[in-house]
């Protein structure tokens, strides 16, 4: 029988989690996306393709909207990582997500983390999107429901919205 490959050692990292500090076992071949739903219990970000494509499990990596899916966890350590669970403070949510929820800009929700992030995105770049500005900001994000329309109506609300505080900090 042919020996199995050695495993990598498990390697632990430590990070800026949501504001907090937080450490995860890991090994050099583990995304962070995994690592975040999986050790770290936080399954808002979701993992739709795991091939960069859909954009459903983008968080901020310092600061900067990031597929976690095709990100080494690894290189996350010493970093500032924000997930869809760090936004609303105290079960209040912001203007962004407060926006998606009016305008109708989710129905199943397994787009809407990667969403919120990529308007967020859009958001600190142009401050006042055109809805071509926005549609353009989204290209890498799929929604299987919505048909778009009114993701890019809740980007346009949370721009006219004088309470938009926006992960990251304006551009
Ligand atoms: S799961 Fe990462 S882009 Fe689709
Ligand atoms: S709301 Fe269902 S995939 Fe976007």
């Amino acid at each position: 029988m042919q020996d199995q490959p050695s495993r990598p050692d498990t390697t632990r990292i430590a990070f800026t989690l949501n504001g907090k500090p937080a450490s995860a076992a890991t090994a050099p071949f583990v995304s962070l996306a995994e690592t975040l739903r999986g050790e770290l219990g936080l399954t808002g970000t979701k993992i739709g393709c795991d091939t960069s494509q859909c954009g459903s499990c983008t968080v901020l990596l310092d600061g900067v909207s990031t597929k976690s899916c095709t990100t080494l966890a690894v290189q996350a350590d010493g970093a500032a990582v924000t997930t869809i669970e760090g936004l609303a403070d105290g079960g209040q949510l912001t203007a962004l997500q407060e926006a998606f929820w009016s305008k109708h800009g989710l129905q199943c929700g397994f787009c809407t983390p990667g969403m919120v992030f990529a308007a967020n995105e859009i958001l600190r770049t142009h401050p006042n999107p055109t809805p071509e500005q926005i549609r353009h900001g989204l290209e890498g994000n799929m929604c299987r429901c919505t048909g778009y329309q009114n993701i890019v109506r809740a980007v346009q609300a949370a721009a006219a919205d004088p309470r938009l505080s926006l992960a990251g900090g304006q551009r």
